[in-house]
């Protein structure tokens, strides 16, 4: 893995001269997460300018104007979830920063969070404004230790300059935040799992409806994003909505971050606008593979792999195209497939994964993740199956889709899915010679 410095060095764009590396500007300049270092290159001024030129209605406004989309997967309008908030009552209302990075493939929150916290701080400071939130939730990772203390740190050092509190940056405005570490499981990163786990409570996601915005934490109307959405906030508020919505798409705008993990030159994270090629990120900023390639997986585990064609490598990464492929932008995770493995054993691997990290809440999920498709895989790999079989894998994970409690089993089914759409043939392969088509590299054993 290249270092964080080396993967955020300032960098243009092919796809649009206009962008400007923004997110990750300080990620990896030493000291830059310091509230003087951040103060000196103009840290809170965005805050500032919201809280005492804005109305909230009118910082929701500017941000829906953006075009933000949430950044934490599902890719939902930022300021249409914020405008969701029910009129204040009085009582307590929450901002939920969901910085729970847990899914393989995935790793751009985790440099924010540890070399520029202030900046997801302010973009919850102006959140929480603009949705009359006096108190903050930042739920982090528990395996994220470095970015627990540095976020600790920087809460402490907001606190004492009067940035968090009563009457923040010299305003009438309060707010304050929490830092909780999370529980260790996948699960708790789903919005209303988080919120249970968050609350002393078995991480079991909720039922929606209610959503968070009707009932969230502790039952009180609750809005939750993204790390990476919090951060693009500070500067749509700074630059102004229309700088934002000048890069990208027509669906998708501003900048994100990507990731790329796999066997390529130059792995780590790379801010490009919206709309930009895979062919770009992987070949210009990543170094390209360092051995054959055969598929890449565009946005973290959880979605649907692509073959390695010249095709595919050309697709814009925005949120529209992506769905067009078949497939999602989900974070942005790209993980490359090299010819040499055994995609079986990959989606295995995969499987083992999300049959852990499953709350067991609900029946689909228990049996059908838990318990059956890694049966099924041991069966196979173990040189056991029958072509039944690879049918029934195929209607297991068709039946998964959409039947769940929450949209883990499909993060589970649609990969699998996806490898028997583009790779049947490496199956059948196992079933026909009872051995796979490539050696079995993972550390599973069936
Ligand atoms: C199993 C599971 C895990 C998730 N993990 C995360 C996570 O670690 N971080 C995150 O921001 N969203 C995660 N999500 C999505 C959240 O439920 C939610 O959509 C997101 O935090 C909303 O933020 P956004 O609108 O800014 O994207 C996960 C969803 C599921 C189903």
């Amino acid at each position: 893995m290249s270092t964080v410095a080396e993967s955020s060095r300032p960098i243009t764009s092919r796809f649009d001269p206009r962008f400007e590396v923004t997110l990750y500007r300080y990620v990896g300049v030493e000291g830059a997460h310091t509230l003087d270092a951040y103060r000196a290159h103009g840290g809170y001024a965005a805050a500032t300018k919201a809280l005492t030129e804005r109305t909230p209605a009118q910082v929701i406004d500017e941000v829906k104007a953006s075009g933000l989309r949430g950044r934490g997967g599902a890719g939902f309008p930022t300021g249409l979830k914020w405008s969701f908030m029910p009129p204040p009552d009085g009582g307590q209302r929450f901002i939920v920063c969901n910085a729970d990075e847990s899914e393989p493939g995935s790793f751009k929150d985790r440099y924010l969070l540890e070399d520029d916290p202030h900046q997801v701080i302010e973009g919850m400071l102006i959140a929480g404004y603009a949705i009359q939130a006096t108190l903050g939730v930042l739920y982090v990772r528990g395996e994220y230790y470095r970015a627990y203390e540095r976020l600790q740190a920087a809460i402490d050092e907001a606190r004492a300059a009067g940035v968090l509190g009563t009457g923040v940056l010299g305003t009438g405005v309060d707010f304050d935040l929490i830092l909780h570490r999370g529980a260790g499981a996948y699960i708790c990163g789903e919005e209303t799992a988080l919120m249970n786990s968050f609350e002393g409570l078995r991480a079991n996601p909720r039922l929606k409806p209610p959503f968070p915005a009707q009932a969230g934490v502790y039952g009180r109307p609750t809005t939750i994003n993204n790390v990476e959405s919090f951060a693009s906030v500070v500067h749509i508020i700074d630059k102004g909505a229309a700088w934002y919505a000048a890069m990208g798409t027509d669906d998708s705008k501003g900048t994100k971050l990507y990731q790329v993990s796999g066997p390529v030159h130059r792995p780590g994270v790379y801010e490009l606008p919206m709309g930009a090629s895979f062919r770009e990120l992987i070949y210009d900023l990543a170094g390209g593979p360092t051995e054959p390639a055969k598929a890449f997986i565009p946005g973290g585990s959880s979605t649907p792999m692509l073959p390695w064609t010249d095709a595919n490598l050309d697709l814009p990464m925005d949120y529209a195209s992506m769905a067009k492929a078949g497939t999602m932008l989900g974070t942005g995770g790209v993980i490359v497939i090299p010819e040499s493995k055994c995609i079986v054993d990959a989606m295995y691997n995969l499987v083992r994964f999300y049959a852990h990290e499953s709350c067991g809440k609900c029946t689909p999920c228990r049996e059908g993740v838990s318990t059956w498709l890694p049966k099924m895989f041991q069966k196979l790999l173990a040189g056991l199956g029958t072509c039944e079989d690879l049918s029934l894998m195929e209607e297991m994970v068709r039946h998964l889709r959409g039947t769940a409690f929450c949209p883990l089993a499909d993060a589970c089914a649609m990969p699998v899915a996806a490898s028997f759409q583009h790779f049947r043939s490496e199956y059948e392969h196992l079933v026909d010679t009872g051995t796979p088509l490539h050696p079995r590299t993972s550390r599973w054993v069936a």
